[in-house]
């Protein structure tokens, strides 16, 4: 890790305007690296994540979005300090990530995950009160035992599991995946967190009750003015809940921009491919390019053992030229987004 960022550092392509105060969230170069097996089985160097630069400000939801295996999980496992990163900067509420016991407790009183699994992430043998109570303690939030009872009622209130008497004597297994959710929402607002990392949070949940966990996100986005960074390979949830958008692929971020015009007129061809396969039948008209990408896109996931050094969206793309084998795209800023692909070169 190296020096300190500036709060609000400038010139980043597709990160819009800030308001005042910096981002919640500034990653430059942002890199993890792990030790595995190729595909053909001898060890090498698997590049998860690979020079990623992105903001993230107050009060926003920012939609992580790619397939399985592009690096998303391991960008939010670096946030929540789970992951070491290998090299880059990572600023989170102004100070680079803590190394010591006291200064992560303090960080995780700002940044809060909650998990895919209902069911693995909350203490089956406890009732809610102690769940949430401990987070409340542990982070000193309650003055005594009278004023945690009445923090753990607000805190189920707040989630919308109501009344809160009903709820506070309960044990998780009493509940359904949906308040199971609600619950692990609950324990991360128990520490008034500015940023809660999102990962897949509803892709265990039953398919009618996944908009109900979408929408109480959004609400706490307002209510809370808490950052979400919400994580998912499924762009129609993105452009559902999101004010942000950023597309990762083989590690890199290949395109970011404000939701609308990120999913309105994609300008990266593999966010062209996630867009046209969502399940919006308005994309589906027209466009012959998208038939296009659609058919190369059926293509294996891509390899980040193998180290390339021109485009790793080469092999799947439609629009490939000797120059993308070639060199790499950098993020080329067009309007208020971004993308790396060398066919923004003409537009900007
Ligand atoms: N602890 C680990 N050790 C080795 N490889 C890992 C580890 N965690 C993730 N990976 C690899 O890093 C790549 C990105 O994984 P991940 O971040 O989980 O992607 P996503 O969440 O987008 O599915 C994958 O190739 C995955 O196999
Ligand atoms: S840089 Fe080339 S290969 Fe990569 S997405 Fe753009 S056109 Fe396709
Ligand atoms: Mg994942």
């Amino acid at each position: 890790m190296t020096a300190t960022l500036p709060a609000n550092p400038p010139g980043l392509p597709g990160s819009g305007p800030s308001p005042s105060g910096g981002p919640i969230v500034s990653a430059r170069r942002l890199t993890r690296h792990f030790q595995g097996r190729s595909r053909g089985g001898g060890r090498t160097t698997i590049r998860a994540v690979e020079e990623v630069d992105f903001d993230i400000e107050p009060g926003t939801i920012v939609a992580l979005v790619g397939e399985s295996g592009s690096g998303k999980t391991t960008l939010a496992r670096m946030l929540a300090l789970l992951h070491p990163p290998t090299s880059g900067d990572l600023v989170v509420a102004g100070k680079e990530l803590p190394r010591r016991q006291r200064d992560k407790v303090r960080y995780y009183g700002n940044v809060q995950m909650i998990y895919q699994d209902p069911f693995a992430s909350l203490n089956t043998l406890k009732p809610l009160r102690h769940i949430l109570g401990r987070a409340l303690r542990i982070h000193g939030r309650a003055k005594g035992r009278r004023n945690e009872r009445e923090l753990v009622a607000e805190l189920l209130a707040k989630v919308n599991l109501t009344p809160p008497e009903q709820f506070v004597d309960a044990y998780p297994t009493s509940l359904s995946g949906g308040q199971r959710q609600r619950v692990a929402i609950a324990r991360a607002l128990a520490v008034r967190p500015r940023l809660l990392l999102a990962d897949e949070p509803t892709s265990m949940l039953d398919a009618s009750i996944r908009l109900d966990i979408l929408n109480l996100l959004r609400d706490l986005r307002d209510s809370e003015r808490v950052a979400i960074l919400y994580i998912t390979h499924d762009i129609a949830s993105a452009r559902y809940i999101s004010d942000r958008i950023m597309v990762m692929y083989g590690g890199r971020i290949v395109e970011q921009g404000p939701t609308d015009d990120v999913v309105q007129n994609p300008r990266h061809p593999y966010t062209r491919l996630l867009v046209a396969s969502a399940p919006d039948p308005a994309h589906h008209k027209g466009s012959g390019l998208n038939r296009r990408v659609q058919v190369v896109g059926d293509a294996e996931p891509v390899d980040v053992s193998q180290e390339v050094t021109g485009c790793r969206f080469a092999p799947r793309c439609p629009f490939v030229m000797d120059r993308c084998r070639e060199q790499r795209p950098p993020l080329l800023q067009v309007g208020d987004q971004a993308a790396a692909c060398w066919l923004l070169e003409d537009e900007q």
